[in-house]
């Protein structure tokens, strides 16, 4: 932006927020003003990836462009997160008004069985860690296709940003140092000896923010994709040693897998809430369905005169966020193996029946049983024990342009580092997305999410049912939200807040996405809510039945774009629990 843009922006933000919704101020989160773009805006959970992505924009590419440009950067500056050996799901909103839910999700291999991960001799934490818990990556085929279809640049030149990063290095942040910190207090460095030599500084060099990470085989690969082309990850020499690893290792993933892979442009799915229209991830993503039905249920509560982060609204929220999350164990899973009921649980009158379950003055216990077949639930004891909050492996990011194009993409490679292998001699890190299954009935997963009736059971070529919840709002046709953020399960209830924040109690994009969170996911039943929330507003909560669990770290990383319907200016916010960027031009 010109310095005299600039001046003009910084004096035009308290208009420009205050303009944002047309209600008056409600109560808000202490959060730094959004960043301010005319033309488009980057947000993602790492600053150089979201500067790859605003170079595009400036260099004349659109927001599909910039978005596949953050995707690959991402996967080389948050190697733990997201990249070439995951998947993820790209909502696409093009200036003509179409959008495409393009599911580049991965898939477990042909050879991959329903009782995989109980059978005898299987260790107890397979599809977390190692060979077994790798999926087929399917992220890359997905930005390919999203570039040839929607985008106007070349696959080179998309790279060209994520290239440099990993050829020339980049000093990580404080975030990355302590997520390795994390990654070697789980005892994963030593068990995965060749990703720590990648990913780790040498013997005698600290962990520290600003240690410069080089990734020269991470480089090589992304230089051969951008010459080859994907085909060159799915059936060229990548492929090859993807399929040689796995088969040292003991793990399923083929070359037959991988050159069978296919991403799947869906319907988004669609809702309404207050006059605004919702679009989000269908099925294999649990986020749309949930965050609808949520929606729904919600509209029948003047939730703007209870005021934001007040009991009498956050219990109101947290009960429909466990209606909400036990169809998900009941009903969800890859709709191309299992019937999903998805329009009649986004369905207005569905809402309106269960609503009748959320009572003003107390909880509903759970376990219920549901309207739709009365499944009775068992409520499982302890699993293998839930992973702390910082150790998840999803990254999200928001992108906007001049021309009307919006791109909100979620990305995984499941938990840290994924399965923790990296190929040898490609700098890939696999997955280990195969935990987002159900190993058996009622079995919680590393998030705690259970299955009840094995909709999402593993099967060959399934895709595991995922919680990334990519999202728009629309108002009048006109893009008014972007929004998402990793969180496992949170994930859903994140961009929930960050929605109800904007909509119903006029906060800016920093200040929805800064306020305290709060999570009920119906199994476990407990109402888990973030430091920040006031100790009396906790009373409220115990008061009306809640089991409160105050967190000991906050959670997600929403990465959210609004644009002021008035000005048009794109408003970015990144989540201050993380350090990533917002940056507009
Ligand atoms: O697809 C899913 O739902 C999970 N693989 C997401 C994991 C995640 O968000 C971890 N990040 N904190």
């Amino acid at each position: 932006m010109r310095p005299i843009l600039r001046a003009l922006a910084s004096s035009l933000i308290a208009i420009v927020v205050v303009a944002w919704i047309s209600l008056p101020l409600a109560s808000r989160a202490a959060a730094p003003a959004p960043a301010v773009g005319v033309h488009g805006m980057v947000v993602a959970a790492e600053s150089h990836a979201a500067q790859a992505g605003l170079a595009m924009l400036r260099a004349g590419g659109n927001a599909i462009d910039a978005a596949v440009a953050t995707s690959f950067a991402l996967g080389v500056t948050e190697p733990y997160h997201s990249g070439l050996g995951g998947g993820g799901f790209l909502l696409i909103r093009l200036a003509n008004g179409e959008v495409v839910a393009l599911d580049a999700r991965e898939t477990a291999p042909a050879t991959a069985s329903r009782d995989l991960f109980v059978a005898n001799g299987v260790a107890k934490d397979a599809s977390r860690s190692g060979p077994l818990a790798v999926a087929t990556p399917g992220l890359l085929a997905g930005l390919a296709l999203a570039l040839e279809r929607y985008g106007t640049k070349s696959l080179a030149e998309v790279m060209a940003p994520a290239i440099a990063l990993a050829a020339d290095g980049f000093p990580i942040s404080l975030r990355h140092a302590r997520v390795l910190e994390a990654w070697k207090a789980m005892g994963l460095a030593a068990r995965f000896p060749e990703t720590a030599a990648i990913q780790l500084p040498p013997a005698g060099v600290a962990i520290a923010p600003g240690w410069k990470l080089v990734q020269p085989e991470l480089a090589a690969s992304l230089r051969k994709i951008a010459r080859v082309g994907p085909a060159e990850f799915y059936k060229g020499s990548l492929a090859g040693a993807i399929a040689a690893e796995m088969e040292r290792r003991g793990g399923l993933l083929s070359a037959t897998d991988l050159a069978g892979y296919t991403p799947v442009l869906r319907p988004p799915l669609r809702g309404n809430y207050r006059g605004f229209e919702v679009i989000s991830f269908p099925p294999p993503s649990s986020g749309g369905v949930a965050l609808i039905e949520m929606l729904n249920l919600l509209e029948g509560f003047e939730l703007r005169p209870l005021g934001a982060g007040s009991s009498a609204s956050i219990h109101r929220i947290a009960e429909s966020m466990k209606l909400a999350f036990a169809d998900r164990a009941a009903y969800l899973g890859d709709p191309d193996f299992v019937a999903v009921p998805t329009e009649q649980l986004i369905a207005k009158d569905y809402a309106a029946k269960l609503r009748a379950r959320i009572l003003p003055s107390r909880l509903h216990r759970a376990p219920w049983t549901w309207g739709q077949d009365e499944v009775a639930i068992r409520v499982p004891g302890p699993g293998l024990g839930e992973l702390p909050l910082s150790h998840g492996g999803t990254t999200h990011f928001s992108v906007t342009d001049a021309l009307g194009n919006a791109v909100a993409t979620t990305q995984t490679v499941n938990l840290l580092f994924g399965s923790g292998i990296t190929v040898a001699g490609t700098g890939i890190v696999l997955n280990d997305e195969m935990d987002d299954f159900s190993v058996a009935l009622n079995q919680p997963n590393a998030f705690g999410l259970v299955d009840v009736n094995g909709t999402n059971a593993v099967a060959p070529g399934k895709r595991p049912l995922s919680s990334m919840t990519p999202t728009l709002v629309l108002e009048n046709g006109h893009v008014r939200i972007v929004a998402g953020s990793p969180g496992g399960p949170r994930i859903i209830t994140t961009v929930l807040l960050a929605l109800l924040n904007m909509i119903d109690f006029g906060m800016d994009p920093s200040e929805a996405v800064a306020a305290p969170r709060f999570h009920h996911q119906w199994v476990p039943d407990e109402l888990s809510i973030e430091a920040g929330i006031p100790t009396d507003v906790r009373e409220g909560l115990r008061r009306r039945g809640h089991t409160v669990t105050v967190a000991e770290r906050n959670w997600s990383s929403a990465q959210v774009i609004a644009i002021d319907p008035k000005t048009g200016w794109h408003l970015g916010a990144t989540d201050p629990r993380t350090d990533g960027l917002a940056v507009g031009y």
